[in-house]
């Protein structure tokens, strides 16, 4: 596990728990969070030392290769989060509730928080959705489950608010979103997500709110920041959003092995003597 001499916390917890965000944020940290799928590259991820890792319904764009996350079902998110938390030993482990799975009433959400937590061993539930969803997140912390709020921009409802835009940007939005977000963290939510948000409005939310935030697009004023890791990493060769920073070109290692692999094999380069029995 690499550990970073920029961490606020004084030691390095065997896992990480709500509280450990708290402490963070009191003192004027931050954490990362990454999106993660399979047990594989969470295994990595938490060597890496990243705090957080979300197994979010994106996976129905970046695994399934469906245009958008509002296919993806209970049966996926426990199929991807019970991976997810095998490959990890540290970090903080969440997952989306599904579109369709909380919407209808505060028992259907309580219902699918208590299975998603019960099957696989995630630590928390993250929930789409403004103030609506409130007496959800209430019922489901009374039973329970922890809840991320995830605000701004909400992928499940891009049919509602027009397609994939910044959230956030008319005359009085930061007092909309404070706000909203006060009323969530009153609720009981653990964290907030805010998803493409102006700089200065989500920082005016993170300022607001006792519990920490964590930002996708929103700039860097919030508590932690969070990534969909195929885009920051190099291995989604579709459209990356404009907020996304490449760390990496994982796709083009993978697309260099393959080609050097296939050209070995077909040279009957491979398996060598090295290589054989
Ligand atoms: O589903 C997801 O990966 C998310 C992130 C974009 C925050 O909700």
């Amino acid at each position: 596990m690499v550990d970073s001499p920029y961490s606020v916390l004084k030691k390095t917890p065997a896992r990480y728990r709500s509280v450990h965000f708290q402490q963070i944020k009191d003192a004027g940290g931050k954490f990362a969070m990454l999106t993660c799928y399979d047990a594989t590259t969470a295994h990595i991820f938490d060597e890496a030392g990243v705090e957080t890792l979300l197994i979010g319904d994106s996976l129905g764009n970046v695994v399934q290769g469906q245009n958008s996350t509002l296919g993806v079902t209970m049966e996926d998110m426990i199929t991807f989060s019970k991976a997810v938390v095998a490959g990890t030993q540290r970090a903080f482990v969440l997952a989306d509730l599904p579109f369709g799975s909380y919407e209808a009433s505060v028992e259907q959400a309580v219902e699918s928080g208590i299975r998603l937590v019960k099957e696989t061993g995630i630590s928390a539930v993250k929930m789409e959705g403004g103030v609506e969803y409130a007496p959800h997140i209430q019922a489901l912390t009374a039973a329970g489950v922890a809840v991320v709020a995830h605000t701004g921009f909400t992928p499940q409802s891009e049919h509602v608010l027009g397609g994939y835009r910044v959230q956030g940007r008319e005359a009085d939005a930061t007092t909309r979103m404070v706000e909203e977000a006060l009323v969530l963290q009153d609720a009981g939510a653990m964290m907030l997500l805010m998803e493409m948000v102006p700089a200065d409005v989500a920082a005016a939310v993170d300022e607001a709110l006792t519990i920490p935030t964590v930002g996708i697009g929103a700039g860097n004023g919030t508590t932690g920041q969070v990534l969909v890791w195929q885009d920051a990493f190099g291995l989604n060769r579709g459209r990356v959003p404009s907020f996304v920073k490449k760390y990496a070109d994982v796709g083009q290692v993978l697309s260099d092995a393959a080609k050097q692999y296939r050209q070995d094999v077909l040279k009957a380069e491979f398996p060598d003597n090295d290589h054989s029995f």
